[in-house]
């Protein structure tokens, strides 16, 4: 039995080495050179929660960027950091064409997908024809215009939303144009639960009809909760779409639960007992391994946010704060996290003001692996966790959808069909 054990950390030890330099593990898990040193060649053994982290460290490592798998091809459009694109590798894809034109979100997808190539910009301004061929289109398009928050400060604004948003409402035409040209044999877009209802459904009556009938591809629709995945509750519709008529339902790919087993903030927390020291090279915690101080909110801000939600409990509305403790789930991200992050809030019991998500943890609460690097600033990466996918969402999306695409291109690898119907 013994034995057992240690040649199984001998071999988890043996493959976490084949992907990391020993430098690379100690700070993946939080230990010193010396240590994995000593593990390496038996001078100690390896304890329990390091097997752990090495098994976790290696199924990342081999689920990221394995881009050269190529089951199928992809294009990732609106691709914010690749939350999407992530998903879709997972399951086997390869991307072949992504579009973004946020500079900040371009370095972190830069420094992310290293191999990507050239990442082009203004999607309105990309000739459909001039976008390789490829069997999934794949477009979380903006959902300002569309979502319950965007919505509400457009008409406080008293600005156009959804369609009538002339800069962002109508990049679902941009979708629907590159699908129109390329074909290909499936698209995944995905968006805020309220494009469903926005202007009384005639905003997702538009998409429907547009791609069902106008462009001929068979829709299915299924409104999925990010906690099922992770400890946030984040409800987003997904729309897979396929060219030809296939016996898809959402319902036949099993989804996780939710119940007690079901993700909890602690999952995603910095540890803080001082294993994590190094990780991020020490942006996010102190030399003891400690979330900074800078994360804790200050005497004024904790104060003005209860007397905020205070004054909106007193007239009978809901909003205000969110705290949570780490047995708690999150309410949803959003890209204005940055603000005062008011509605994710750490909650620290006695040892003070409860404190905001690190970037890392806002990382981890959209499931990204740690090995996803953050290269922008606080502000920005909160800004694209917050717009951003839950990546094992996508990968259910994805593998879900693999076997019907897979069965349509080995029935016509290279078609490239023009069989849609009346559009301009
Ligand atoms: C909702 S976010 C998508 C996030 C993405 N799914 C991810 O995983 O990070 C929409 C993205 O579309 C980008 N975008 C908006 N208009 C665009 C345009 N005209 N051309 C290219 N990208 C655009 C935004 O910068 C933003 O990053």
């Amino acid at each position: 039995m013994k034995n057992d054990r240690r040649s199984e950390s001998e071999d988890l030890l043996r493959k976490a080495r084949s992907l990391f330099t020993q430098e690379e593990l100690s700070v993946r898990v939080g230990c010193s050179r010396r240590t994995i040193s000593r593990w390496e060649n038996g001078q100690t053994r390896l304890p329990f929660y390091a097997g752990l982290a090495l098994e976790k460290i290696i199924s990342e490592a081999s689920s990221f960027g394995s881009a050269d798998t190529g089951d199928f091809t992809f294009i990732d459009l609106f691709a914010g950091i690749g939350g999407i694109r992530l998903g879709f590798e997972r399951a086997g894809g390869r991307c072949v064409f992504t579009s973004e034109w946020d500079e900040h979100c371009k370095k972190s997808y830069r420094a992310n997908f290293p191999d990507n190539g050239e990442i082009a910009g203004d999607i309105t301004r990309v000739e459909a024809s001039s976008i390789p061929d490829h069997d999934i289109l794949l477009a979380g398009f903006p959902c300002q215009p569309f979502s319950i928050a965007g919505v509400s400060k457009k008409n406080a604004l008293g600005r156009p939303h959804g369609f009538d948003c002339e800069t962002q409402g109508t990049l679902f035409f941009d979708v629907a144009r590159i699908l129109a040209e390329k074909r290909p044999f499936a698209f995944l877009l995905e968006n805020v639960k309220n494009l469903l209802s926005h202007d009384k459904g005639r905003t997702f009556r538009i998409i429907r009809e547009t791609l069902v009938e106008r462009l001929g591809y068979e829709v299915f629709w299924k409104v999925i909760d990010g906690r099922r995945f992770v400890p946030q509750h984040r409800e987003r519709i997904v729309i897979a779409g396929f060219r030809e008529p296939v016996p898809f339902n959402w319902d036949d790919a099993p989804l996780p639960e939710i119940g007690p087993e079901s993700p909890r903030l602690g999952s995603i927390l910095h540890s803080e007992d001082g294993l994590e020291f190094d990780r991020d090279d020490g942006r996010f915690l102190d030399e003891g391994g400690r979330v900074r101080p800078k994360y804790t909110l200050s005497d004024k801000l904790w104060d003005y946010l209860q007397d905020y939600a205070e004054k909106h409990r007193a007239r009978g509305n809901g909003f205000g704060f969110g705290l949570v403790d780490k047995d708690g789930i999150a309410r949803t991200l959003s890209a204005r996290y940055y603000k005062d992050g008011s509605e994710i809030l750490v909650d620290r019991g006695r040892e003070g003001n409860p404190r905001r998500l690190t970037p890392r943890e806002c990382a981890r609460l959209m499931g990204f692996p740690d090995r996803f690097r953050i290269v922008v600033s606080d502000t920005q990466a909160y800004k694209q966790f917050g717009n951003s996918v839950v990546v094992p969402l996508m990968e259910y999306a994805a593998r879900a959808m693999k076997p019907h695409v897979m069965r349509m291109k080995a029935e016509r690898p290279h078609s490239v069909g023009r069989t849609f119907r009346g559009a301009s």
